[in-house]
């Protein structure tokens, strides 16, 4: 396995509308055991394939595996899921705000609407379909990550984004 250099927004790539994952082959699945080695040493909580420079719409999300995450996430915490083709099928009425950081933009952090509570489909690294149900943080991650796909960054959505110092609880980022 690989690690793959993170791309900043500076690369035209990172801007693109990221094409459908058609192929599941052999060089499919090296990408996604190349991103699950970048996701980990990066570390981040989510990598969208746009973000080591490949448009397409792959994405990765794992959270933190802390007591915190497996109190609200149960099985969830921690659980891998790669999704080929994510699409949000539905989304809450509701909004919630929350601090995000992204790996393509080091250094910075901001405050970002999102929905609470979302369902994902896609298909798995097999190309076998499923569905995602997720609330909150987990939520947040997949928007965020699915927005890589099309090439948007939070701080195009962002209300406020700025340098964390160093006495801030650490944001994951993704
Ligand atoms: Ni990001």
């Amino acid at each position: 396995m690989t690690i793959l250099d993170i791309i900043r927004p500076d690369n035209p790539t990172l801007r693109k509308k990221a094409h459908r994952v058609t192929s599941f082959d052999k060089k499919f699945q090296k990408l996604v055991d190349d991103m699950i080695e970048t996701l980990d040493d990066a570390p981040g909580v989510g990598l969208a394939a746009p973000q080591v420079a490949v448009s397409q719409r792959l994405i990765l999300v794992r959270l933190q595996d802390d007591e915190e995450s497996r109190k609200e996430f149960g099985e969830d915490a921690g659980k891998l899921f790669v999704l080929a083709n994510p699409e949000i099928v539905k989304a809450s009425k509701e909004m919630v705000e929350g601090i995000e950081g992204c790996l393509s933009i080091p250094g910075f952090v901001g405050l970002v609407d999102r929905h609470e509570k979302i369902t994902v489909d896609g298909l798995d690294r097999n190309g076998k379909k499923i569905r995602v149900k997720a609330s909150g943080w987990l939520a947040r991650v997949f928007q965020h990550e699915i927005d890589h796909l099309d090439g948007r960054l939070y701080i195009d959505i962002a209300k406020d984004v700025w340098e964390p110092r160093e006495e801030d609880e650490e944001t994951p980022a993704e």
